[in-house]
């Protein structure tokens, strides 16, 4: 392979847009050759806007020799499949989160790239978030000293689960394992116990098959303590649907991000400003430009299938501890 990445998007919907154009930014190291979709018409859509061929089918789109690599952003159900044929075809992934909706499904894949021998990135986003990013360069810098409990709380609303709308999957899955990666991203640790409590019925109701909300709490193994909410009921209209925010504290510190905001703060006083242009293009470019460093130039994975099973773990932990009511031992966890 050259030094530039040809690309084939697997899944045209939202996903594939923001995928084709961070690739469109980053040409001509990246060139988005072809997309398919079970939707032809969404196929000719994202073709149209980004001036690439459309395939009829996976089969197709992998077919074509100038695909190095693909982006595979089908809804949460439909991962495997399409992971399963790009490894056999020895393509390079970046697959949307979450990689898997369950441990066995995630097992697999990682057998299968494995054995395959190609690259597999997971599109765990935030940690191309800058302020996010921040954050972690804080605690290096030992801004607030030790680590030592970390609060998340994702908001939510009820048509970000259109997609998966006649499919059960639990919000701690699919959402939640934006928030389980930063926090073992930050805490450098893993989680070996948790206790989860959901509340049921306004979803259903709707005709969504998830929690309204999960709550959900977390030893890790070097002793800081993490508490998630992740929700779908903020009605549409408040300002904080689809907002998340996160307060770390430490030793010596406290930080605060609100990512529905460009800020993140360090307790004290003092405040910065990170990201305050287009943040939504901004982290895509910095994710796609990490594959293509990944791929192209052997950098390191910086979104790992591990760090996808390990958050994934926590996530199914969450849901079996929900269930029960009682503390779940995460499995795996040493
Ligand atoms: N990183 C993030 O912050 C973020 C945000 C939203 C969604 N996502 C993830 O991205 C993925 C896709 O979500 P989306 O919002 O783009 O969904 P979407 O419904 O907008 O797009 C999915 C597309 O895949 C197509 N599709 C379905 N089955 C297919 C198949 N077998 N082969 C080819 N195409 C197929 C659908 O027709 C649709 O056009 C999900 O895993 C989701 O969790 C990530």
């Amino acid at each position: 392979m050259g030094r530039s990445l040809g690309v084939g998007i697997i899944g045209a919907g939202n996903m594939g847009h923001r995928h084709a154009r961070a690739y469109a930014f980053h040409a001509p190291r990246t060139r988005l050759v072809a997309t398919c979709d079970v939707r032809s018409d969404a196929a000719a859509r994202l073709a149209e806007s980004f001036g690439c061929d459309t395939a009829a089918n996976v089969e197709a789109l992998l077919a074509r020799p100038d695909v190095d690599a693909v982006s595979i952003c089908t809804p949460e159900p439909v991962h495997l499949e399409p992971l399963l044929k790009a490894a056999a075809s020895r393509r390079h992934i970046l697959i949307e989160k979450p990689m898997a909706v369950s441990m066995a499904e995630a097992r697999r894949m990682k057998q299968a790239v494995e054995a395959a021998g190609v690259k597999l990135m997971v599109g765990h986003l935030f940690r191309f978030d800058r302020r996010c990013v921040a954050v972690r360069s804080a605690l290096d810098a030992g801004r607030i000293g030790r680590l030592r409990s970390i609060d998340c709380r994702f908001h939510g609303t009820p048509a970000q689960q259109d997609r998966i709308r006649d499919f059960e999957l639990s919000l701690i899955v699919f959402r939640g394992c934006h928030a389980i990666d930063l926090m073992r991203w930050y805490s450098e640790s893993e989680v070996v116990r948790v206790y989860a409590e959901d509340l049921q019925g306004a979803m259903r109701a709707r005709g969504y098959h998830s929690e309204d909300a999960v709550f959900c709490l977390m030893r890790f193994a070097n002793g800081t303590v993490g508490s998630l909410e992740v929700n779908a009921h903020v009605p549409p209209t408040h300002p904080s649907a689809g907002r998340s925010e996160m307060v770390l504290i430490g030793e010596e510190g406290m930080l605060e991000i609100d990512l529905g905001r460009p800020w993140l703060t360090i307790a004290g006083g003092e405040a910065f400003e990170h990201g305050s242009g287009d943040q939504k293009d901004l982290w895509f470019r910095e994710q796609i430009d990490a594959f293509a460093r990944y791929v192209l130039d052997d950098a390191p994975c910086l979104a790992t299938a591990d760090d996808a099973i390990a958050a994934l773990r926590v996530a199914v932990a969450a849901v079996e501890s929900a269930r029960t009511h009682a503390p779940v031992a995460v499995e795996g966890a040493s």
